[in-house]
């Protein structure tokens, strides 16, 4: 018996403590076993010097796109989960997509199976993305899919082949209501996007910035206002998906104010890039289409400053990478629909890479340092233990205590890299398409190294990668967990006792 692997001579830090140096970890059978000070070691227990450096838990991201049908040179789970490790990110929650025709969505959820068993870096679980929520679905099927442990679904309010209306939010709504599944949401007002893309094509308007004008701040603030008004009256937690704006932000927050359980994520593109990006450079007219994402980029530095103010105030439970990427020089990749000189926004896939960016990005921000936004444990909190719990991880990702995965971060101690810190690269990165939209941003910091489970599977220092495509395991989760809010309360702008009668 004994510990088969001790992290010592780090600072722990958890979604509440930032522990002093001198706590240590002990592992065993790839959990935490305990923490204290001076463990006993056996002879068979591996020591991992944290050399005063940071330790924290392995990152949860809970939104990622790998291997969907619809973004062909994008990332599979073997290239996209190796780039989560390489990041410190040990958990990624993926999607599987119901095609509108599929009447069945096992089917489906057995094909991402397929895409993802043997062949993941890292752990993982699904969300389903549901186009096509009939009463069977809802009722037969989700229950079983709970049983299975994929209690998350994502609902679109945009794009026309997965959009739903309004009666269909509602169906869903009340499916979850009773059956407690989390219900991701992506916001915008389809009809307005219509609208101005049609009017911008019919005047040549057609390059990556016009993406941007299609999809203004108000399709966003309208839909966010839409949903949390139909997650209100039928008294059903909802997570509002990739914000970006502060006018839609506001209503998140004011929700919440009234205790509300509606909660809503982040990412990183939304708090370091501005819309400018999509124009081209100097060297390459269609540049711009690498940052085409939707949400946009937005136009004013204010909704990232906004944005800022959300991940350190708790409006944003949840800051994930909505890694989607798409190669960019490459038939089928984000120069799709380049003819004659001409690049049309509209055939530009939709999405960024980030799922090994992502923390070392808000790494930056975090800590005491003068520019520091928010404090480790927010940090930790946000881009690790709040995902677990909201979508069911809670006592096995997302926090350094006995009984978790040994999933661990462990950071070089601060001002290792000296001066402006480490420049991000894309030839450094591990996702398989050709450029990052961070290239030549700094960070302060890195994963030194990864631990998935008690293993080490990244060491910058010694070779990098060190798991296989078969580390990664398929997850079941629970049901999920409220982390702002709550429910049960009458909601206002309905009489008094109202929805007794239908509820
Ligand atoms: O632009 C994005 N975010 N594409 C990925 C699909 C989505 O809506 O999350
Ligand atoms: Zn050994
Ligand atoms: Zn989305
Ligand atoms: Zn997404």
């Amino acid at each position: 018996t004994g510990f088969d692997l001790v992290v010592t001579n780090g600072i722990v830090v958890t979604a509440s403590e930032v522990l002093s140096l001198g706590i240590e970890i002990g592992i065993k059978d790839g959990q935490i076993s305990c923490l204290g000070t001076s463990l006993t070691r056996s002879p068979h227990t591996h020591i991992i010097d944290a050399k005063g450096g940071i330790v924290t838990p392995g990152g949860v991201d809970s939104h990622v796109h790998f291997a969907q049908d619809n973004s062909p040179t994008g990332d599979n789970f073997t290239t996209g989960s190796r780039s989560a490790i390489a990041g410190g990110t040990t958990t990624v929650l993926a999607f599987a997509s119901q095609l509108k025709t599929e009447e069945s969505v096992l089917p489906c959820i057995q094909n991402y199976h397929t895409r993802a068993k043997d062949l993941s870096y890292c752990d993982y679980s699904f969300h389903l993305i549901l186009t096509n929520p009939t009463p069977k679905i809802m009722s037969e099927e989700m229950p079983l899919l709970i049983k299975q442990g994929i209690t998350s679904v994502k609902l679109y309010m945009t794009y026309e082949p997965m959009k739903l209306g309004d009666s269909q939010l509602l169906d869903v709504l009340m499916a979850a209501r009773a059956l407690g599944f989390t219900t991701m949401v992506h916001a915008e007002n389809s009809d307005i996007i219509s609208l101005i893309t049609n009017r911008l094509e019919a005047k040549n308007h057609t390059t990556p910035y016009f993406h941007a004008i299609s999809r203004p701040q108000i399709a966003e603030n309208e839909a966010t206002y839409r949903i949390i008004s139909l997650a209100e009256l039928t008294d059903t937690p909802i997570l509002i998906v990739h914000m970006s704006s502060e006018i839609a932000m506001k209503h998140v927050r004011k929700a919440q104010t009234r205790m509300l359980p509606i909660h809503a994520e982040t990412c990183p593109q939304y708090l370091f890039l501005l819309s400018e990006r999509l124009k081209g450079t100097e060297q390459d007219d269609f540049a711009g289409a690498k940052c085409v994402c939707s949400p946009p980029l937005r136009h004013d530095p204010n909704d990232l400053e906004a944005m800022w103010r959300g991940v350190a105030n708790g409006t944003f439970s949840t800051f994930s990478s909505d890694h989607a990427p798409s190669t960019y020089d490459h038939a089928g990749g984000k120069k799709l629909g380049v003819k004659d000189g001409v690049m049309r926004y509209r055939n530009i896939p939709n999405g960024v890479p980030g799922v090994e960016t992502r923390l070392p990005l808000l790494f930056s921000f975090a800590g005491s340092k003068p520019d520091s936004r928010l404090g480790l444990p927010r940090f930790v909190q946000i881009t690790s233990s709040d995902p677990a719990k909201l979508y069911g991880l809670e006592g096995v990702k997302g926090n350094i205590a006995p009984g978790y995965d040994a999933d661990l971060v462990i950071w070089y101690p601060d001002n290792h890299f000296p001066g402006t810190g480490l420049q991000i690269e894309q030839r450094n990165l591990h996702h398989a398409v050709d450029y990052t939209p961070y290239e030549g941003m700094r960070v302060r910091n890195w994963p030194r190294i990864t631990v998935l489970r008690g293993e080490v599977k990244w060491d910058r220092e010694n070779g990098g990668l060190k798991g296989t495509a078969k580390d990664g395991q398929f997850i079941k989760r629970s049901l999920g967990r409220i982390v702002v809010g709550r429910t049960g309360g009458e909601a206002r702008g309905m009489m008094e006792g109202e929805r007794g009668f239908w509820s």
